[in-house]
């Protein structure tokens, strides 16, 4: 564990901070709900954790936590070019601590590229075990950006037909981002853009097969691929889960997300729709800790113990849910 009090001040002990991002389509999944729960469950393990509201449209991890002063925000760092270590609050949670989203709009100026990277950048410099980020709905540059940015990417789902194509659609912006910064890096954006372009004549039609064709360009061109992209590994959680047959959905778009997509993505758990915790939504500003049932909290804490392990979830475990 590092050093309690000294967010930013740089990493002493040699551990390794690691970044999880939780992301996915738009649409209430409950995005920021699993991630107020992990990094609960990560700080109550005795890690130290920082949260980030990352949401620039609709931030509101700070309600989940019941923090009311918004003195502290990451609008500062946009607006008034303040340090994000500057901006970390404590809170009520040991171990956890929060930079709270905006507060409001930010104006275009503010929010540029130079801003972003100097974010991430700032982000990275955070001292802590596990750095947290809250991502917007929906698939916009810069979401995917801070996405791409994790050690682990985490995308949650809610068991409806329509959340799920809004997931194919965020994997799929994320994993073409990434594309992107690849065929940027290694020069293979012509290459690529010629064989899209002239897909019929090549029998390409999936970006798999996009890939495969690349790959038989050269050794080298198939080494870069296969190194760069076995690091792009999601996580899907599951969440809103009523009953058995909802959460083998976790399978199914583990098996359409590698076939259709190319994209290898762990199944790492489910969370159950919690009445206890809708019951007690109104609490959350009284209560020292948001309110959830004993389920959600197991079943959080096999989540983030898969998503540390890189393991999942098996279809024999489902036998004796
Ligand atoms: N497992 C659950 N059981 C009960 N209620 C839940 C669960 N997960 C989320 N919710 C509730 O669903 C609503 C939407 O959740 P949340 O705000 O986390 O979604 P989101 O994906 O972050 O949305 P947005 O895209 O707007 O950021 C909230 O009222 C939240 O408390
Ligand atoms: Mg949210």
């Amino acid at each position: 564990m590092k050093n309690q009090s000294n967010h930013g001040k740089g990493k002493g002990n040699g551990a390794q901070t690691e970044i999880w991002a939780v992301g996915g389509g738009k649409g209430g999944t409950g995005k920021t709900f699993v991630v107020c729960q992990l990094a609960t469950c990560l700080a109550s393990r005795g890690n130290e954790v920082i949260l980030i509201d990352t949401d620039f449209g609709g931030a509101n991890v700070h309600t989940f936590f019941g923090i009311k002063s918004r003195d502290k925000s990451i609008t500062k760092f946009f607006e008034e070019k303040e340090n994000l270590e500057n901006l970390i609050i404590e809170s009520q949670v040991k171990n956890l601590s929060i930079v709270p989203g905006n507060t409001s709009p930010l104006s275009p100026s503010s929010f540029n590229y130079a801003q972003k990277i100097k974010l991430f950048r700032h982000i990275k410099n955070l001292n802590a075990d596990y750095i947290l980020l809250d991502l917007g709905g929906g698939t916009n540059p810069d979401t995917m950006d801070a996405f791409l940015l994790a050690d682990k990417m985490i995308a949650v789902v809610v068991p409806e037909i329509t959340a799920i194509e809004n997931l194919y659609q965020f994997i799929k912006s994320a994993y073409f981002r990434k594309l992107k910064s690849i065929f940027g890096l290694y020069g293979l954006k012509q290459t690529a853009k010629e064989f899209w372009g002239n897909r019929s004549k090549h029998g390409i039609k999936t970006i798999v097969d996009l890939l495969d064709r690349l790959k038989k360009e050269s050794n080298d061109i198939e080494t870069i691929l296969s190194k760069e992209l076995s690091e792009f590994s999601l996580n899907i959680i599951l969440n809103k889960v009523r009953n058995v047959q909802e959460l083998q959905e976790g399978f199914s778009i583990k098996s359409v997300c590698i076939k259709y997509i190319g994209v290898e993505a762990h199944y790492v758990g489910f969370i159950e729709y919690d009445y206890q915790f809708w019951r007690n939504l109104s609490l959350i500003q009284t209560a020292p800790r948001f309110i959830v049932s004993h389920s959600t909290q197991s079943e959080v804490e096999k989540i983030a113990g898969h998503i540390i392990n890189g393991e999942q979830m098996k279809i024999d475990s489902l036998k004796y849910v």
